[in-house]
């Protein structure tokens, strides 16, 4: 639990004069419950880390996770105005991180702003995520059968068994395509866009201007919709607060963007992984039907979000063994919590249903509000694989599958496997050639899309 302090004694340490562990060494992308570990018996529930150059408290033990996220008193906060060193630029202009602290979108606000874009963003999901309404029951389908149209493309011209990458060929452009049609872009540009997306979140040199030409897309979808409102997510935001400008709404959209892209991305590879790689309770679940709790377990055992990020002391506080000044940022690691003896103590491994009590969507005032279209279109992609394929198994061993390292991520860079699949090859059908993530009823494919073209380079036959 946390306690008050009335200030920090002279004999506590302050965060800047600790020796910092660096976080995002090959120890923690390998082998990260090792590194938790190790960090436990070193320092207890809390311990300082070094993120990326910046330095700030990492919190391992479930209790106090619990504590700080399920604040309610103030006595933490996101907003970055509340953290001195980014304030006063200690943290370097060249710090990794400052384009997503710098994004001030929901995900880094408090108070009464975040209020009003929670309550945008609740009417703005709702008829995505709430089952009696038709857009649910349609992006249903929609996902189902943008899953078929990967599935065929990473297939094509097989004789009905081969090799894939299920990661950078089904997990990663299938939430993009979903994404494509829910923002509601013009049918012209979403192919560009998604391989924009795939850029900016890769975070690689290209990364700046494709974020950059996203936000100007985002920007003149959002104007668009103003003058015309459609059936997305882009509209339901602006029917739900019109009073939101086009660059909170565009922070927003971008948020929405790496929710959907990048986090639901890897809860398909990694629950896609954890089936085929077989875990006998995870391949157990399945055999019984209960999808969503696979999703649910494998979001436990590999939470996709492993660190939730800073929140900022308000006041000095006692956290596990160290007294945290006003301004230290915190830094949440729900994979570390997952494996506190605390939590794992209540967990009984054989069962079928898991803890519901796991904080991959986290709690309290600021938990996610896109669970349950997460866990719907993870559910609908892992069981269109088992569906499409009648034997997967892993390429590699499962200890050997290679991680993305990031500093909130915890996803495979790639999930090599062979296939075998239950129907006849799609040869004979029409091959899927248009832009990505358009409704079916778009009218004529335009002859050359980019991404299956990018889609189609990675099939094993093609290199
Ligand atoms: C597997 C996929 C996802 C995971 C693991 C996930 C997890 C999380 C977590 C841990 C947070 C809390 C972050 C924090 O407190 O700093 C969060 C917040 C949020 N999530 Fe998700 N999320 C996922 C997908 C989505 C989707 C698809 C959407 C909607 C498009 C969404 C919308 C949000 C929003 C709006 C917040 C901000 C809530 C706030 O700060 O008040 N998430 N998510």
């Amino acid at each position: 639990m946390t306690m008050h302090l009335a200030g920090a004694g002279p004999t506590e340490p302050s965060l800047e004069s600790m020796a910092a562990e660096p976080m995002f060494t090959r120890e923690y992308e390998a082998r990260p419950a090792e590194f938790y570990q190790r960090l436990r018996d070193t320092y207890g529930p809390v311990a300082p880390v070094d993120v990326l150059g910046v330095p700030a408290w990492l919190v391992l033990g479930y209790t106090q996770a619990l504590d700080v996220l399920q604040d309610r008193q103030g006595r933490w906060t996101k907003h970055i105005s509340s953290w001195p060193a980014w304030s006063d630029g200690r943290v370097p202009a060249d710090w990794p991180l400052r384009h997503a602290f710098g994004n001030d979108c929901l995900l880094v606000s408090d108070g009464r702003k975040a209020d009003r874009l929670r309550s945008a963003w609740i009417l703005g999901l709702r008829p995505y995520q709430d089952r009696t309404h038709r857009q649910a029951r349609e992006l249903e389908n929609t996902v189902g059968r943008y899953a078929d149209e990967l599935i065929d493309v990473l297939s094509e011209g097989s004789s009905g068994t081969g090799w894939a990458d299920l990661s950078a060929q089904y997990a990663r452009p299938l939430p993009l395509m979903v994404l494509n049609r829910m923002i509601g872009f013009a049918d012209d540009r979403g192919d560009d866009l998604l391989m924009d997306l795939w850029r900016a979140m890769d975070a690689g040199p290209e990364a700046v201007e494709a974020m950059g030409r996203m936000y100007t897309v985002t920007a003149e979808t959002i104007e668009a919709k103003r003058k015309t409102p459609g059936e997305d997510l882009t509209s339901y935001l602006i029917g739900a607060d019109p009073g939101l400008s086009t660059e909170d709404l565009c922070k927003e959209l971008i948020l929405a963007m790496s929710m959907l892209g990048d986090f639901t991305g890897t809860l398909i590879s990694n629950t896609a992984a954890a089936v085929i790689g077989g875990d006998h309770s995870t391949r157990e679940s399945l055999s019984a039907g209960m999808l969503q709790e696979t999703v649910n377990r494998v979001a436990m055992a590999n939470p996709p979000m492993a660190n939730i990020s800073f929140r900022f002391a308000q006041a000095p506080v006692r956290l596990g063994r160290f007294a945290i000044s006003v301004g230290d940022p915190v830094f949440i690691s729900v994979a570390a919590a997952h494996m506190d003896p605390v939590f794992t103590g209540h967990m009984n491994p054989d069962s079928i249903t898991s803890s519901r009590a796991h904080l991959a969507w986290s709690t309290g005032l600021h938990g996610c509000l896109g669970r349950d279209l997460a866990t719907t279109i993870t559910t609908i992609a892992i069981g269109r694989l088992f569906e499409r394929f009648s034997a997967l198994k892993l390429a590699l061993p499962a200890d050997q599958l290679p991680w993305r390292s990031s500093p909130f991520l915890r996803s495979l860079r790639s999930l090599p496997v062979e296939y075998e699949l239950s129907g006849p090859p799609p040869g004979a059908r029409q091959p899927a050639g248009g832009a990505p993530g358009q409704p079916a009823n778009a009218g004529a494919q335009p002859p050359r899309s980019r991404m299956w073209r990018f889609l189609r380079g990675l099939r094993k036959d093609a290199q």
